[in-house]
């Protein structure tokens, strides 16, 4: 065998095969997208691929609004509800159209899916999920409320790191949502708090960040 001078990898070498990957269910999606049964099933199958797309860096990332990223999350945990036959949440926004959020429109769309994703994950029957932005003189808060069974309160003072995860799926990992959640508000020097609703049921979550 020829001996190699370098090796490769690296990230790009990794991307590069998830193109195939991506590539093939976008392929498999156009097949779909004939059958009028099927059509909506191919457009959540290319919305995936480019969600995946989108999170892999293949995509220009634009300067982040806030409505708009929550739009993209919500179309995400909605189309993560339909394809799994999970129950559907109903998503009540309160957020400026005009607010921007600091740095980069990929990592922002990973800290709501995440959250949405949480709180669909742990209802079992249609649930809500409220979003409200208000922007202050020092910072801009953003909260995420929803009416499921609230965080377990033997793990409430420490969802933020890694592995802490009431979810029963055995040898996959889990556990990393929330410290994702909390990298990305942390490298944009804001802080993330997690509680639960005082007067109803449910989480909440906290995100403020220094207005620049
Ligand atoms: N909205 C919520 N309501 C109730 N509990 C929550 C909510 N969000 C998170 N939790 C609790 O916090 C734990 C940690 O969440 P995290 O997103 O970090 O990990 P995970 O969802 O268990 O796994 P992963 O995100 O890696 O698939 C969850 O297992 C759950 O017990
Ligand atoms: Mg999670």
């Amino acid at each position: 065998m020829e001996e190699l001078a370098e090796t490769d990898l690296s990230y790009e070498a990794l991307v590069h095969d998830l193109n195939n990957v991506f590539e093939t269910i976008t392929e498999a999606a156009e097949l779909l997208k004939s059958d009028r049964r099927w059509k909506p099933l191919s457009a959540t199958l290319c919305r995936s691929v480019n969600r995946g797309k989108r999170l892999v860096g293949a995509f220009p990332d634009s300067t982040p609004n806030l409505a708009a990223i929550v739009e993209d999350a919500i179309q995400s945990v909605t189309d993560y509800c339909t394809a799994g036959r999970k129950p559907r949440m109903r998503f009540v926004r309160q957020i400026p159209p005009e607010v921007r959020l600091p740095g980069s429109t990929k990592d922002w769309e990973r800290v709501f899916v995440n959250l949405f994703l949480n709180a669909a994950q742990i209802m079992h029957k249609p649930g809500r999920i409220d979003i409200v932005a208000e922007r202050g003189q020092e910072d801009l808060s953003i909260t995420i409320s929803d009416n499921g069974p609230g965080i377990p309160a033997e793990i409430l003072s420490r969802v933020f790191r890694p592995n802490v995860s009431t979810k029963a799926n055995g040898s996959k990992r889990s556990g990393l949502g929330l410290h994702i959640v909390a990298s990305i508000v942390k490298k944009y020097s804001g802080r993330v708090v997690a509680a639960n609703r005082e007067k109803a049921n449910g989480a909440v979550f906290t995100i403020s960040l220094p207005v620049t």
